[in-house]
């Protein structure tokens, strides 16, 4: 057996642009890198090697343990939480209600709602641009896409904020607390609908109640559960994503002119964003058996780290990884959302978004500018949590 020494200490403080460097120099010098903080983990940090233990859910399973650190102490949620097949049915249920003409329907409604969301912050020349903005669009939209009722809003988006932060300020209690208050909605929720369904076809929770595995309808927990983790997974990503495009944005003046002058190329520079800024280096897989990447075996039974923000800067796959390129060649082959069958459903949903309120940030300013500390999200995620602007 290999000894195993800490190559990395993932618990050492961060800025913005010093995570992104540590992975840089894992991918040079150890791309499959150990750690023993964070209850001990591996980190694979090379484009390959994400691809592969993505793509092959036979032998890196998420049963076990499918994020770092692990913060689930409540109860097993799927869709991430459990393996083919028994991940199959919510996939099934859940993904055509995120189709691209779905989709579509909500882009209007996230228009206006950006619009309302930013007109204070302009009133008063700026703000943080996440706590304020970004945490925001993605709450509302959400519950639209869910159907929740209106006066759930704000205590669902204080109660995903709460997450977030307890998250990464290490609170476990904290992060349990308001885990089991997202679990009290998601329960709601589901009472609602079993006294009044909706067309199954048009509302999620609905769906699932209507949903058959061998048979057999899906369990009560389980659906709870899927109701639980879509509440706050569709609702982090986008919010450090922002963040992190208004940090670049600022540091940029002249690519934010181009894009305000030309918003046409939006779509694009989101898609060049989502790579260089993948909100996201924590999910995780636990191995079956022993497994072998290069001249490291990963013993079974340890957590791995699927660090898709280092494969999206990999050199081998993307030329000048570091820097913003808009229209790369291979653009198409980023990992932000993930790959195989626990790749994001809300993929289009995820997207509009992000185009959204880029174009929106854009359209109620004439510049912006960073006006203080930039807060570093930490493990699971990567980006920023709070960013300071002043609108110019
Ligand atoms: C910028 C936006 C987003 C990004 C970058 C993103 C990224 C990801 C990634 C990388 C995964 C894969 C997890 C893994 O490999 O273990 C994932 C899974 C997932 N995402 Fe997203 N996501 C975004 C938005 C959303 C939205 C809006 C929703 C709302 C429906 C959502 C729902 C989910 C769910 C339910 C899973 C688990 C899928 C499964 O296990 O089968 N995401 N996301």
């Amino acid at each position: 057996m290999q000894a195993i020494s800490p190559d990395f200490d993932p618990d050492l403080p961060e800025d913005f642009d010093s995570a992104f460097e540590t992975f840089a120099q894992l991918r040079a010098k150890c791309p499959v890198a150990h750690t023993d903080a964070l209850g001990g983990f591996w980190a694979l940090t090379r484009y390959e090697d994400v691809k592969r233990a993505a793509s092959d859910p036979a032998t890196f399973i998420t049963s076990v343990q499918n994020v770092i650190p692990k913060v689930a102490f409540t109860g097993r949620r799927p869709p991430l939480h459990l393996d083919p097949p028994e991940h199959t049915p919510y996939r099934r249920t859940i993904n055509p209600l995120l189709s691209p003409d779905r989709v579509a329907r909500y882009r209007t409604y996230a228009q206006q709602s950006a619009k309302d969301l930013l007109a204070p912050l302009v009133a008063k020349g700026g703000g943080d641009i996440c706590g304020e903005f970004a945490s925001h669009l993605p709450v509302l939209v959400f519950g639209e896409w869910m159907n929740v009722p209106p006066h759930w809003i704000e205590p669902l988006h204080s109660a995903g904020r709460a997450f977030i932060l307890a998250v990464n300020l290490n609170q476990p209690e904290e992060m349990k607390r308001t885990s089991l208050r997202l679990y009290d909605m998601a329960r709601d929720l589901v009472a609602i609908r079993r006294a009044e369904p909706r067309d199954p076809g048009e509302d999620v929770t609905s769906a699932l109640l209507e949903a058959r595995y061998n048979g057999e309808p899906l369990p009560d927990e389980m659906i709870v559960g899927m109701v639980r983790q879509v509440l706050v997974v569709g609702i982090v990503a986008p919010t450090v994503l922002l963040g992190s495009i208004a940090v670049h944005l600022s540091r940029d003046k002249a690519l934010q002119d181009q894009l305000r002058a030309d918003p046409s190329q939006i779509p694009a520079a989101v898609e060049e964003f989502l790579r260089l800024y993948t909100p996201y280096r924590g999910f995780a897989r636990t191995a079956v058996t022993d497994v072998e990447f290069g001249e490291r075996t990963i013993p079974a039974g340890e957590g791995i780290a699927l660090v898709y923000a280092s494969a999206n800067r990999d050199e081998a796959v993307f030329e000048h990884p570091c820097e913003f390129i808009m229209n790369r060649a291979n653009i198409a082959e980023h990992m932000a959302f993930g790959r195989g069958p626990h790749n994001c459903p809300g993929i289009h949903l995820g997207r509009m978004e992000m185009q959204v309120m880029v174009e929106e940030l854009l359209a109620a300013t004439r510049g912006f500018e960073l006006a203080g500390q930039i807060a570093p999200a930490r493990w699971p995620e990567i980006g920023a949590i709070s960013v300071p602007l002043r609108f110019t």
